[in-house]
């Protein structure tokens, strides 16, 4: 089948003068152009590039009834040259596939994800912005778009990807509650697709969780509370003495991009992982002896944050201050390849010109 052609309409002008590029608060400001594709009739259509702006729908969307949306999170780096990359962006593609179709949604054909994406790109180019820790966080999205009521599938779709400047998605410290009565995620459900509920359903908790002084929730398995799994917006790794931990992928776990890249690169740099279950009492254990060197969660928005301390049964595990933390040197030997500043082994870099 051919695709079709993507339309293009050009902003009249660009907002990006009113933009405040070095005090960016995460996810608040969009770039000129969003990029728009309709699912009707059994096929994708009317692949459109337009300007940044509001949607028409109708109240009775099934999105806004029964949540049938997935979303997913990438970046593009700009390097000093002005060259602007992707970094493994066909993961995202399959990704946002997978949570599809757990959702009974239509999956994007590949060929219109990387036009659309590069067409975008390539016109708000100016929103990449160069030097390390700038990135312009682009995200892809699929709503249900179908009128009525009915609790079954959506007939209609809409696929998006939108694009905001950023720079550090936590400041500061971050400190985390260990999830002891709230779950995130079951067995046979939907953890492990970036499905919009998902997220959603963790805000109640994590307020709490701020009330208390704490930005983040280690959340653990929904059977037990016994195992650490997944922090909120990333994946989450124990630095045992010089050996990293972190919890095997599953169905209730985000098959994390940032997470298989830090795998890989601390493979690579003779640092031993084992992925497998990690236990509370194991994490506990290690921070009263002393072998708990390091906790960082690894995502895309918040690359590698360290933890400064955690809480669990009310008392709270204050992490040490390392010199040479892993957090820092795998951030660093991360963000090299991202921005162009090192040699891209693995072929993670996609040039989008
Ligand atoms: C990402 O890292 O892209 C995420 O999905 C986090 C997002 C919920 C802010």
């Amino acid at each position: 089948m051919s695709q079709p052609t993507i339309t293009v309409q050009k902003a009249s002008n660009s907002r990006i003068d009113q933009v405040d590029f070095d005090n960016l608060v995460f996810g608040n400001v969009f770039s000129d152009h969003m990029f728009e594709c309709d699912y009707k009739d059994g096929k994708w259509q009317n692949p459109t590039i337009k300007p940044y702006g509001p949607l028409t729908m109708y109240p009775s969307a099934k999105v806004f009834h029964y949540g049938q949306a997935v979303f997913e999170g990438m970046k593009a780096f700009k390097d000093d040259n002005g060259k602007v990359f992707l970094f493994r962006p066909a993961d995202n593609l399959n990704r946002i596939n997978k949570s599809s179709h757990r959702m009974a949604i239509p999956e994007f054909p590949e060929d219109l994800f990387f036009d659309g994406l590069t067409e975008l790109l390539k016109l708000d180019r100016e929103w990449v912005k160069p030097g390390l820790g700038n990135s312009l966080y682009i995200r892809p999205f699929v709503i249900a778009t179908q009128n009525g009521v009915s609790a079954s599938p959506s007939t209609e779709y809409k696929f998006m990807i939108i694009l905001s400047p950023a720079q550090a998605y936590y400041t500061g410290d971050v400190k985390v509650m260990i999830a002891e009565k709230f779950s995130r995620a079951a067995d046979g459900g939907v953890g492990y697709a970036k499905a919009a509920g998902n997220y959603g359903a963790q805000f109640y908790p994590t307020n709490l969780a701020r009330e208390k002084g704490f930005q983040q929730i280690i959340w653990t398995d929904a059977n037990e509370h016994k195992y650490l799994e997944e922090a909120g917006t990333m994946n989450i790794f124990f630095r045992i003495n010089d050996q990293l931990v972190t919890a095997p992928n599953n169905d209730r776990i985000l098959d994390g991009i940032t997470r298989k890249s830090l795998i890989k690169l601390a493979e690579r740099e003779g640092v031993g992982v084992e992925v497998r279950q990690v236990s509370i009492a194991e994490i506990v254990e290690a921070a009263k002896d002393g072998s708990l060197k390091e906790i960082f969660g690894a995502g895309t928005a918040a690359v590698i944050s360290p933890v400064s301390a955690f809480s669990y049964n009310d008392t709270v595990y204050t992490l040490p201050v390392m010199e040479h933390s892993f957090a820092k040197k795998f951030k660093s030997l991360l963000m090299n390849i991202q921005y162009n500043l090192a040699e891209d082994m693995y072929g993670w870099r996609y040039a989008i010109d």
